[in-house]
C-alpha cells in the first residue's frame, strides 16, 4: 500500500516534497556517492524545484544527477519545455555547485530523441537504472509522465523511453516507461489542487484499470510509492 500523506496548503507540500529530495540524496550520497533523481515536468513541481533552490545548501549537488521522466518534442529554450521549466525554477540557481543534468534531447524528432536517451541511460547505468528517487505528478486524466490513457506505453516492457503521439493533447510527448519508473527505490507522487480529487481518487480507490488510469500502473517492483497531496488534491479520499 502506498504511504499518502496530506498537506494543508501547496506551499507545505512543495516544502515536504523538498525534504523528501533531501532525505533521500543524503542517503544515497551516502551509501554510494550519487544521487540519482528522476525529475517530473509539469506546473505542479515547480514549487517543489524552487523549494530546492532555495535550499540548496543542503545538498552536495555535485554527487546529484538530474534526469527527466519526460518532455514535450520542443526545444528546450521553448516554453513548453519540461527542461526549461527545470532550469528556471531551480538550476539557474543552483549553477557553479556542480549538478549534472541530462535533459531529454526532444529537438531532435521524437524517435531519435527518444532513442538518444534511452542510450544515454544505457552508457550511465549497468542494467535497468535503479533511480533513488522518481518525482511523478498526476494529469486530471490520471495520466502520469507521458503515460496517456489509451496509450501502449502503458504496457511497454522492454524500452526504457518512448516517443508517442498524444490525441488528448494533440502532441508528441517523450517519456519513460513502467519497466524504469517502477525500478526506483522511491516514487513519489506530488499532487496539488482541487481539479486533481477525481483522478486522485480513482488511482487510489477506483478499480484496477491502467488504461484509463494510467498512474495505477506505477507500481515499484522493490522500492517504496508514497502519495503527497495538498487538502484540495485529497479531499474524495478524506471524506470516504
Ligand atoms: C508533463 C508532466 C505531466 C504532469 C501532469 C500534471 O510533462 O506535463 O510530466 O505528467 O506531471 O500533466 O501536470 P501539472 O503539474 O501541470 O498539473
Amino acid at each position: 500500500m502506498p504511504q499518502i500523506d496530506v498537506y494543508d496548503t501547496p506551499e507545505l507540500l512543495a516544502a515536504s516534497a523538498g525534504e523528501l529530495f533531501v532525505e533521500l540524496a543524503h542517503q544515497a550520497i551516502q551509501d554510494s556517492g550519487t544521487f540519482n533523481a528522476l525529475l517530473s515536468g509539469g506546473t505542479t513541481p515547480r514549487a517543489v524545484y524552487r523549494w530546492l533552490a532555495e535550499h540548496g545548501e543542503m545538498l552536495d549537488w555535485h554527487r546529484v544527477r538530474l534526469f527527466f521522466g519526460d518532455e514535450r518534442c520542443v526545444p528546450p529554450e521553448h516554453p513548453d519545455s519540461n527542461y526549461r521549466m527545470v532550469r528556471e525554477s531551480m538550476l539557474d540557481a543552483l549553477d557553479g555547485l556542480g549538478v549534472t543534468t541530462y535533459r531529454i534531447p526532444a529537438e531532435y524528432p521524437p524517435a531519435e530523441a527518444a532513442s538518444r536517451y534511452e542510450t544515454l541511460l544505457r552508457s550511465l547505468f549497468d542494467g535497468t537504472p535503479v533511480f533513488d528517487l522518481v518525482l511523478l505528478g498526476l494529469g486530471a486524466d490520471a495520466h502520469t509522465a507521458s503515460l496517456f490513457p489509451g496509450t501502449q506505453a502503458i504496457h511497454e516492457e522492454q524500452a526504457w523511453v518512448v516517443a508517442h503521439y498524444i490525441e488528448s493533447v494533440a502532441a508528441w510527448r517523450i517519456t519513460v516507461t513502467p519497466p524504469l519508473l517502477n525500478n526506483a527505490k522511491t516514487v513519489a507522487f506530488i499532487v496539488s489542487g482541487e481539479g486533481k480529487a477525481a483522478a486522485v481518487e480513482a488511482v487510489l480507490r477506483g478499480g484496477h484499470a491502467v488504461d484509463v488510469y494510467p498512474a495505477q500502473v506505477i507500481q515499484p517492483l522493490n522500492g517504496s510509492l508514497r502519495w503527497l497531496l495538498d487538502i484540495d488534491a485529497a479531499k474524495l479520499i478524506l471524506s470516504g
